[in-house]
């Protein structure tokens, strides 16, 4: 876990082909923002999309904190144009790309080789982040490679719609399996996203919920991936982004505790000069600091309220 945390509760998706869309977006209170050159937009909408996203990304002001474009992926004839016009027109307002269908960890060498020289041709300051969408069979399998490809690997993020035709899963509701298997069929994908991204230090995201108007079955679905640990996930519709950031922000009383947790198990250490202490009823050790360090940096950065400082208790 790193000493900051940039959350990234909701990722909202945006055509980068439609204005009235991107106009829309700017005031949202998402985490993060992509403008979306992929899916979302025709083949015969690409080059005008791309230079729609430039313009939305140079002009006017966006509330969500990382501003990011989802290029085409890496073995389309598309991506490196992609690419080269948002180093070249968006310079420091772009923060991140996101690469979809990600099946070897060469999509990402080839990125992170391509955004070095279009940093230094442009005398860009800090690098450009990547969040890499695992969301097929192929890139699956190569989950743990791909996580380990580069340093500015920010998260990786589950795309259940591309993963369930890959898979052959006969289904046409995104992200809900046939009810004829019993168990949960997104288990296996999401817990190995999760584990390959923490053995990385990076993120875990959960991809879209498409029926938009169905708030409960998102709450439902983003609780589900933020009990397993997931940072967050993409977001097609303002109802969806307050849900996400709700949910995906710890409880005030996790929180509280948290913070008492790491509170106590410093001045075990520094001050008592003990590994393992008491608090209340339960004993606090080293493990339990790194269980804590997470929900309190995600408390910290949602801008919970710190709880009432830590007294020890009488020796
Ligand atoms: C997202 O890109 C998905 O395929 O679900
Ligand atoms: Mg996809």
């Amino acid at each position: 876990m790193p000493a900051s945390y940039r959350p990234r509760r909701s990722c909202l998706s945006v055509p980068a082909s439609s204005e009235r869309f991107i106009a829309k977006a700017r005031d949202l209170p998402a985490d993060q923002v992509f403008l979306d050159l992929e899916d979302a937009v025709a083949p015969s909408a690409k080059d005008a999309a791309r230079g729609n996203a430039v313009t939305a990304l140079t002009t006017g002001s966006w509330q969500a904190g990382i501003r990011a474009v989802r290029v085409n992926d890496a073995t389309t004839p598309w991506a490196y144009q992609d690419v080269v016009a948002l180093v070249e027109g968006a310079g420091p307002a772009l923060d991140v790309i996101v690469l979809p269908k990600v099946t070897d960890p060469g999509h990402i060498v080839w990125l992170d080789l391509l955004l070095t020289q279009l940093e230094q041709a442009t005398g860009r300051d800090g690098a450009i982040g990547i969040d890499a969408q695992i969301e097929d069979a192929a890139g699956l399998a190569q989950v743990e490679a791909i996580a380990a490809a580069s340093g500015r690997l920010d998260a990786l993020v589950f795309g259940p719609a591309d993963f369930m035709a890959s898979i052959g899963m006969p289904s046409l509701t995104v992200g809900q399996a046939d009810p004829g298997y019993a168990g949960d069929a997104f288990y296996y994908p999401l817990m190995r996203i999760l584990v390959a991204a923490r053995a990385h230090g990076l993120q875990a995201i959960d991809g879209p919920y498409v029926k938009v108007r169905d708030v409960e079955g998102f709450r439902r679905a983003a609780g589900s991936v933020a009990a397993l640990g997931f940072d967050g996930k993409w977001v097609l519709h303002p109802d969806q982004i307050t849900a996400a950031n709700e949910t995906f922000t710890p409880r005030q009383a996790d929180y509280d505790r948290a913070e008492l947790v790491l509170d106590a198990y410093e001045h075990a250490t520094d001050v008592d000069q003990r590994g393992a202490v008491m608090l209340n009823d339960e004993m606090i050790d080293e493990a339990m600091r790194k269980m804590a360090i997470r929900i309190a940096l995600k408390g910290r950065a949602a801008g919970l309220r710190r709880p009432e400082s830590y007294s020890p208790p009488e020796s």
